[in-house]
């Protein structure tokens, strides 16, 4: 387990927004470590309830360890995506769902894992082992196009359709299979030396969206915690980077409204009247304080936001 540690971000925050108390039963969608775990089940004792998962079954195992330590006999824990979390956490049950999104730091700090630019590994991504496709299926098979949709839309590359073109130029050549043979092609291609992220920064994070389909599990993933929560239940949800602050953000709006509307613009002569069935709890994200920002400079990046049942 050791080799399996991640510091979870923002748990003072965590347990002001879900209120963890004695009886009641918790979701925890992305246990990694346990951190979040371990603070839901030590803040509910002695009879809070946690149902937790990950897609990693490294993250299961090592979860499951250091949670038998302490709280036997108080969790149930699956590996898979929290996508279908409604299929086994009955319907309505939970007072608190908690999504902490991303990678955790045993993931990108194992280079066989292949999530890191920073040391040679094979170019895989998965979180879930069990999956078939990997990081290297789609920089070697993807057209031009499609690696070039990937990097601009889930990573923001400017330059995507000249580095996708250089990817294809460089596969015919030779496959590119290793962590390292592409953030060398990358460095090649987009040399900004004034720029303090590395050039591979917005290309890997693409990949790995991509190849975790992390948008749509996490869409999913919000209808599902939906499902199992109960009225006055609670949501957390902890984004690393625009894009799923954005996903989070539409779906609190849409759920929020008092009104629906049809088709994509919001005329309001055809607004049709409803109860909102979710209230924000905090819209306005949530970040690390002074004192974590500098203990784990990983939490730079996180927001957290929730949103309440009604
Ligand atoms: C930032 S870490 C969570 C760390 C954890 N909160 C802790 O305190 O140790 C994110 C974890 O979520 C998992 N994950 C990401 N997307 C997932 C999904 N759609 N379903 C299940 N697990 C997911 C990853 O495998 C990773 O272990």
């Amino acid at each position: 387990m050791s080799d399996f540690v991640h510091r979870p971000v923002m748990a003072a925050e965590v347990l002001v927004a879900l209120k963890p108390r004695p009886g009641g039963r918790y979701v925890d969608g992305t246990l990694g470590g346990a951190g979040h775990a371990a603070v839901l089940l030590a803040a509910s004792s002695p009879t809070g309830w946690l149902f937790g998962c990950d897609r990693d079954g490294a993250a299961v195992e090592a979860a499951r360890c250091r949670l038998m330590a302490t709280f036997a006999g108080r969790f149930e824990i699956r590996r898979g995506n929290f996508a279908e979390l409604a299929a086994w956490v009955p319907a309505a049950s939970c007072d608190g769902v908690l999504l902490d999104l991303g990678v955790s730091s045993p993931q990108l700090d194992s280079p066989q894992r292949g999530f890191s630019f920073q040391a040679d590994g094979p170019l895989d991504m998965r979180m879930d082992g069990r999956q078939s496709l990997t990081a290297a299926d789609l920089v070697n098979g993807a057209t031009a196009e499609e690696l070039s949709g990937i990097f601009w839309e889930l990573g923001g590359e400017r330059e995507s359709r000249r580095l996708a073109k250089a990817i294809v130029h460089e596969r015919a050549r030779q496959k590119i299979e290793t962590t390292q043979q592409l953030a060398t092609l990358i460095e090649r291609v987009l040399s900004r030396p004034e720029k303090k992220a590395h050039p591979a920064t917005k290309t890997f994070q693409a990949l790995r969206i991509a190849v975790n389909d992390e948008i749509g599990s996490l869409k999913r993933g919000l209808e599902a915690a939906m499902a199992v929560l109960k009225p006055g239940g609670r949501l957390a949800v902890i984004t690393f980077h625009s894009l799923e602050a954005r996903v989070v953000k539409a779906f609190g709006n849409a759920r929020t409204r008092g009104y629906t509307f049809v088709g994509q613009v919001d005329v309001p002569e055809l607004r049709q009247p409803r109860r909102p069935e979710l209230k924000w709890v905090t819209r306005k994200a949530i970040v690390p304080g002074e004192a974590e920002l500098k203990e784990n400079p990983r939490s730079r990046s996180a927001q957290l936001r929730v949103l309440e049942k009604t």
